[in-house]
Formats: C-alpha cells, structure tokens, sequence
C-alpha cells in the first residue's frame, strides 16, 4: 500500500524561506542549451514554435524536471489557441499536465531529491483544504510556464513522487483531467460501491472517470456522439451506453436504463444540464466540470428542486488530491487510456489530434527522456 504521506511533496516552506538562487560571486552551473515549444504570436495552434533557449536554474523553491511525457487537456488547447482566459494566460509554455525525473533542485527544496519521478499538480499553491481562486495566479501552463519543454522549471511545493507502479506515461494524463474526475467522485460525490455514475463524453475527465468508478464498484454510464467510442467504453467496463446525438432526449433514457444515476461529472456544463438532471436519482450529485455556454433556451433545471439534486463546480484539485490519486491508481492497478503517442517534435500533430476529437482518453506527448 503507498503511504500518501511519501507522495506530497510538503516542501514549499522552507523553500519559500530560503535565500536568493545564488551567492555573491557564484556562478551558475552551465546547463547548456534544451529545446520548448512556445505559444505563438498569435496565439495558434499553427504558431507554436519551437525554440532552443538555455536550459533554466531553479531558484528558491523550485525545480528543474527532464520531461518524460505530457498530455494535452481541452484547456491547453484553449490557451495555445488564444481562447481560454482564466487567469489571464501568462505563460509562454504550454501544457498541465506531464511528468519526469527531478534534474536539480534550487535553494530549500527538501520535499524532492534528484532522480525522483515526479508530476505537479497544475494549482502547486492549492496543497489541500478549501478551494480559493487565488490559485489560478500559479496554474502551471496558464499563468507559469507548463510542460512541453525538455526540461520543466516547476514550482516544488507542487510536486508529487510517483508510486513505483505508475509509469511515466500514466503520470503525465493526470494532473488535469484525473485529478478533476477524482475531486468530483471521491471528494463531491463521497462515490460509494454499487451507486450509479453518469460521465458524459469520451475525453480526458470522462473516461479517467468511468476507470476510478469502476474500480469503486460503481455502475458507470458514458454519453457519446459515436457508437464506435462507446464500444471501446463498453470494453474498459461502462454498464450503459447511449448515442446522445441519435437520443437527444438522452437523460430520460439514462433514467429508464438505470432507474436514476447517483453522481453526474458533467464534462459539458451548461448545455447538457437538464439532460444530467432529468438522468438523476433523488438526491443525487451534478458536478459541473465542463464550462460549455449558456445554450439559447435557459436550462430548466429538471427535478432540481423535487429530486433535491445538488450541484457544485470544481476547479481540478489539490496537491492533496493528486498524492491520493496516484496511491489509488496504484492500489487497483489502473493505467489511463492513450489513443495516440506523438514524439516531441510533432507537438502540432498532436494538437490537431486532440482538435480532430477523435480521441478516447488522452493524446500523449514523448519527450525521449526516461
Ligand atoms: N473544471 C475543471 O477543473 C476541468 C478540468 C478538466 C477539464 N475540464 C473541462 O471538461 C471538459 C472535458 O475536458 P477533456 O480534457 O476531457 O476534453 P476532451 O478530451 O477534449 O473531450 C471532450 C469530450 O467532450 C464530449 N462532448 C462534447 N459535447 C458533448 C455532449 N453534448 N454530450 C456529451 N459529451 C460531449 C466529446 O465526446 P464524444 O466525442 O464522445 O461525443 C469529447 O469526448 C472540457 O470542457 C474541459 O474544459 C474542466
């Protein structure tokens, strides 16, 4: 069993006590150069440019990654493309979610050692307690600069060590989209064995979620727009599948099938709301994950008040949440979906995968590392 206590990294205070990177009169150690990919002027999946720049020294508090693996969430496709805002989009390097070895480690850093595998949570300052919208001033590849680089100057108190039975790969799909369907099951819903979860779509959040609530002997239930992706849900376990482009009345369906679902991750929001609410049980759970537009017919919010529904948004998760993640995943021995592994220098091919949706899961990049 993993102690969660060995995967936080619980650094963070003595680092941010610690002194400047560098004495008076040292140097810096010559890390030569290394290669990331920048968001272009304008932003554009077209535009990302790969440059060479020198390698970066971690100063107080932080730490310098070789790169393993990343994946692309919805959201870093947003900000490569210029369209997603929270947080006011101030990095210059992309990407979430990732994972790697720690190569050097700036002054008071204690939590981490050389050589360990490690992810970060994309909130590194949101260790554990209730969530703030302060955290989005360090949301690594919005507001710091994130992963798809060959080495990641990240911010250590964020960090998490992997369990020896998660790979690279598995690591790098997490930070996002694991940790969302992971806050939404375990720390909303309170998912117990033998409820009923409806996850809508076949992406990153969906199916990571249908994995972890299977694992808890929870019924699952996937929408999709194709019947092919359904049958590869209905493999990886989903009890229920429904076309919700052939069935638009599709929560009335989920109700027949299911006699009412007990968790909702609603990975659309708005949208898909009153078909998430009419799929409802009494009583149960809609996380809103998902921050689709208002649609033009203002959602009736079905059963809201007679099925005493409850709703919440989340904003991913804590470093917290992350450390239990990763000692769940491998407790029960599961490894995320990859559709598709690109190589470091085809990053744009990659973004277009994941622009295509044609995926299941996640697209994953190899940075040759590890
Ligand atoms: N709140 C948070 O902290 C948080 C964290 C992570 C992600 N998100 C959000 O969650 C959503 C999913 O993210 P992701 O990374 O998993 O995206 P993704 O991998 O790109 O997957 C998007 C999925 O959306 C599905 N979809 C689109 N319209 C749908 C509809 N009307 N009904 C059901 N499914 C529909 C598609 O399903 P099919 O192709 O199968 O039809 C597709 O699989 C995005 O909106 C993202 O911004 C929020």
């Amino acid at each position: 069993m993993v102690n969660r206590r060995e995967l936080i990294a619980a650094a963070g205070l003595a680092a941010a006590a610690a002194g400047p990177a560098l004495a008076a009169g040292q140097t810096a150690p010559v890390r030569g150069k290394s290669r990331a990919w920048r968001i272009g002027t304008p932003p554009s999946i077209a535009n990302l440019t790969l440059v060479s720049r020198d390698t970066p020294e971690p100063g107080p508090g932080q730490v310098l990654v070789k790169v393993v693996a990343s994946s692309i969430n919805a959201r870093d496709r947003g900000i490569v493309a210029g369209i997603f805002a929270i947080g006011a989009n101030k990095a210059s390097i992309p990407l979430s979610e990732g994972a790697g070895e720690v190569e050097a480690l700036g002054p008071g850093v204690t939590n981490v050692k050389v050589g360990d595998r490690v992810a970060c949570c994309h909130f590194p300052t949101w260790f554990d307690g209730r969530w703030s919208p302060t955290v989005y001033e360090s949301d690594i590849g919005n507001t710091l600069d994130g992963w798809l680089a060959e080495y990641a100057l990240l911010p250590a108190q964020g960090l998490v060590v992997l369990p020896a039975a998660v790979s690279f790969e598995s690591a790098a799909t997490l930070a996002s989209s694991g940790v969302t369907a992971w806050h939404a099951l375990y720390e909303v819903a309170r998912l117990r064995p033998g409820q009923t979860v409806l996850t809508l779509g076949t992406g990153g959040v969906s199916t990571i979620g249908l994995q972890l609530a299977r694992a808890s002997g929870a019924r699952v239930v996937v929408t999709s727009s194709r019947d092919d992706k359904l049958a590869r849900l209905r493999e990886l376990g989903a009890d229920f599948t429904v076309n919700y482009r052939a069935e638009p009345e599709w929560g009335k369906r989920v109700l027949e099938m299911t006699g009412g679902v007990d968790v909702v991750l609603e990975n659309v929001g708005r949208p898909t709301l009153d078909q998430s609410m009419e799929a409802c049980a009494p009583g149960a759970f809609i996380v809103m994950i998902g921050t689709g537009p208002l649609p033009q017919q203002l959602p009736k919010m079905p059963g809201f008040y007679t099925k005493n529904l409850t709703m919440k948004a989340i904003s991913n998760g804590s470093v917290r949440m992350f450390a239990d993640l990763l000692a769940g995943m491998a407790a029960a021995g599961i490894e995320p979906v990859i559709e598709k592994t690109f190589a470091f220098d085809d990053a744009i091919a990659a973004f277009r995968e994941m622009e295509a949706g044609d995926h299941v899961g996640k697209v994953l990049i190899r940075h040759g590392a590890g």
